[in-house]
């Protein structure tokens, strides 16, 4: 049985590409099969957090009509499945967002979970990434401002009859400034999954395309996402052993073209 998880939020930038990405890969650690869906067309990421850019058949060419969904899904760090959506201009004149409906039909039964990056707010597309989930987790950070957003998305997902697992608190700073994690809990009516650090580290990651779970898996946030991951499928936590890459195999990457030294060189 195949389990598709939305992950949603009010607001934007407080984390969903971020948690989805770690959370894939920290699924895919814990040997479940996973695919991430980036339903953000218009403003697609995920493949950059998980050095996947530039590949050829994207999700934008499936939903043109062009290719088959299984020539799009690639396999990422730690052995997660992406299937990228292109990082260019989607063109809107080819892109049938029915055709996400296919999409579902032939990936369900075929791995045991589907997550979704969701585009903020409440628009068409964010409906549109949320319809084919049957549950969510909702991302905010501890702002008022991101909790009060993220609770018309819980409402609507409700509204749509779509199961709120619970929400994931992220960029926690531990401030007074911002609201307790007892307060948000109260507000949003759904249990804490989870309580993501504050990473002033985490940009270098995203800028690499290098997980921060990858690269350093003892750190604080890394733990959070496998805790979440652990959690959600009902797994012993364990601390995976990640081979690193050495630095110097990551310069004969760099010079064959193959990584994230190429990014930066371009
Ligand atoms: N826990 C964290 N600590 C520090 N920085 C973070 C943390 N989580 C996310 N960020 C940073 O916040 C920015 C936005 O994150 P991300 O792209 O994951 O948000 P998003 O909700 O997917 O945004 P959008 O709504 O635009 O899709 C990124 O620069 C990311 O590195
Ligand atoms: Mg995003």
């Amino acid at each position: 049985m195949t389990r598709v998880i939305a992950v949603a939020s009010g607001k934007g930038g407080v984390g969903k590409t971020t948690v989805t990405a770690n959370l894939g890969i920290a699924l895919s650690l814990l040997k479940e099969d996973v695919v991430i869906l980036d339903m953000d067309i218009n403003m697609a990421n995920l493949e950059l957090i998980l050095g996947l850019e530039g590949k050829p058949v994207t999700l934008q060419d499936v939903l043109a009509g062009h290719e088959n969904i299984q020539n799009a899904i690639y396999e990422g760090p730690g052995g997660v499945h992406l299937i990228p959506t292109g990082l260019s201009l989607p063109n809107l004149n080819y892109i049938k967002r029915e055709r996400i409906e296919d999409v579902f039909e032939q990936l369900i039964g075929n791995v045991d979970l589907i997550l979704i990056d969701s585009p903020a707010g409440l628009e068409r597309d964010a409906l549109a990434a949320m319809s084919p989930a049957d549950e969510m987790i909702l991302v905010t950070t501890p702002e008022v401002t991101s909790i009060t957003d993220t609770l018309k998305t819980k409402l609507l997902a409700e509204r749509m009859g779509i199961n709120i697992s619970g929400v994931v608190l992220n960029r926690d700073k531990k401030d007074r400034d911002f609201l307790s994690v007892e307060e948000v809990e109260a507000i949003m009516e759904v249990p804490i999954l989870s309580i993501i650090p504050e990473d002033q580290g985490l940009i270098k990651f995203y800028a690499e395309g290098t997980p921060v779970l990858i690269e350093e898996p003892e750190s604080a946030i890394s733990r959070s996402f496998l805790e979440l991951a652990a959690y959600l499928v009902d797994k012993e936590y364990l601390m995976p052993k990640i081979p690193k890459k050495s630095f110097i195999s990551k310069f004969i990457d760099g010079l064959m073209g193959n990584g994230p030294l190429k990014t930066r060189q371009q």
